[in-house]
């Protein structure tokens, strides 16, 4: 989860029994894996044994046992572990974490106050912020939640630069020893104003204070606490993230030029249409007049000759006039197809394009920010 001066000195670092591997499957499908020798990962895509992936480096491609389907195997680092852990509570995401990390203005040997711990997924990125030298004091009223918190951070190899401890933070403050000893404070509590005295009291001057909070009247509140108690520059915020996918696709861009005319596969395809469709009609029109024939000169169909009195040359003459007229008609198409030969139509190309994906939360709380100047 960390660098440490061992894993910077070799930065290529190979998959070993116990490990805990991100197995990607997609930007937006995750799952954290414990490797065991006779474990095996399965999904869709197939089995893939881990002891395939014991000695590979991170960032491997595995693929599975049959199928040819593959995952990505990727270290742990507190971005994917907040995509990746599982949730006893609602989370911080990584837009609101990178934001909160910048503001407080967190650097290796940084001391940080949070409160409530809750899923930890904050206090990762807190850790880092901070490590080697720094700590993270983070406080939770849930007892489970604080035990939880404690183990994964021991697991994720974060014990010596986290500590949880288990207080209503709300009721009681942050304790005495950590008065002016706080480069930041973070709070993500149902009343984060009722701490702002306890978080003034904390923060060195220079210091910066964060609280998230998901309504309105929590800001406003947590604003009139922070400007009665000496903090300054306060500021609030939403982080909205627009994720945007790549791709090339073809594109008409002569929007002037007319339109391509039918494709040879849609001209062969609407011919045949025809062709049933005249056939069909044909069929219909023949046991029609095998009907009337049958039934003698009442039953001609209507648009017939009722008495009977249109002779043979009469509609000789007919059927010329006719077959005339069709003919003129597919001349004149003819013509025409061969002028929009001429011409030149819209031609698609192929473009890169670009369009926002649906990713991400939308709104998920305000961070407010203020800095604590000396009295
Ligand atoms: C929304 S969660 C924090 C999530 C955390 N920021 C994360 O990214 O995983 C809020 C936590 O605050 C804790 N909490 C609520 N009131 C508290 C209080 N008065 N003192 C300490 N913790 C409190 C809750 O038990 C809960 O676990």
């Amino acid at each position: 989860m960390l660098h440490t001066p061992e894993s910077a000195a070799q930065p290529v670092r190979s998959i070993a029994e116990g490990d805990l591997v991100v197995v990607y499957e997609g930007y937006d499908n995750m799952k954290a894996v414990r490797v065991a020798a006779n474990g095996n990962y399965n999904n869709k895509y197939g089995t893939f044994p881990h002891k395939d992936w014991l000695g590979r480096p991170y960032g491997s491609k595995a693929v599975a046992k049959k199928g040819g389907g593959w995952v990505l195997l990727l270290a742990p680092t507190p971005e994917l572990w907040t995509a990746v852990l599982r949730h006893r509570t609602q989370i911080l995401y990584v837009a609101d974490i990178s934001m909160v990390v910048a503001r407080l203005e967190l650097r290796p040997g940084a001391v940080v106050l949070e409160s409530g711990t809750g899923s930890g997924s904050l206090t990762h990125s807190l850790a880092r912020a901070v490590a080697p030298t720094g700590h993270v004091w983070t406080f939770e009223f849930h007892e489970q939640r604080a035990q939880m918190a404690a183990k994964e951070f021991e697991e994720n190899g974060l014990g010596g630069l986290v500590t949880v401890t288990q207080r209503d933070i709300e009721e009681g403050g942050f304790p005495e020893e950590m008065h002016g000893r706080a480069d930041g404070v973070f709070l993500d509590l149902p009343k984060p104003y009722k701490v702002v005295p306890s978080a003034a009291r904390c923060i060195r001057a220079d210091g910066m204070f964060c609280a998230f909070s998901p309504c309105i009247e929590q800001v406003h509140r947590t604003c009139e606490a922070l400007n009665a108690n000496g903090f300054r520059d306060i500021r609030t915020m939403e982080i909205l993230v627009r994720q945007h996918e790549v791709s090339r696709q073809m594109l008409i861009t002569d929007l002037d030029a007319p339109p391509a005319g039918p494709t040879k596969k849609q001209q062969r395809q609407a011919q045949s249409a025809a062709a049933r469709a005249a056939k069909r009609q044909k069929i219909a029109g023949g046991e029609a007049a095998a009907a009337a024939a049958a039934e003698g000169p009442e039953a001609a169909p209507a648009g017939g000759s009722p008495e009977g009195t249109a002779g043979a040359g009469d509609s000789q003459q007919q059927e010329q006039g006719e077959q005339q007229g069709e003919q003129q008609r597919a001349a004149a198409q003819q013509a025409q197809q061969e002028q929009q030969a001429q011409q030149p139509v819209q031609q698609p190309q192929r473009q890169v394009v670009h369009k926002p994906v649906p990713f991400g939360r939308g709104h998920t709380g305000y961070l407010t920010f203020a800095r604590r100047v000396a009295a």
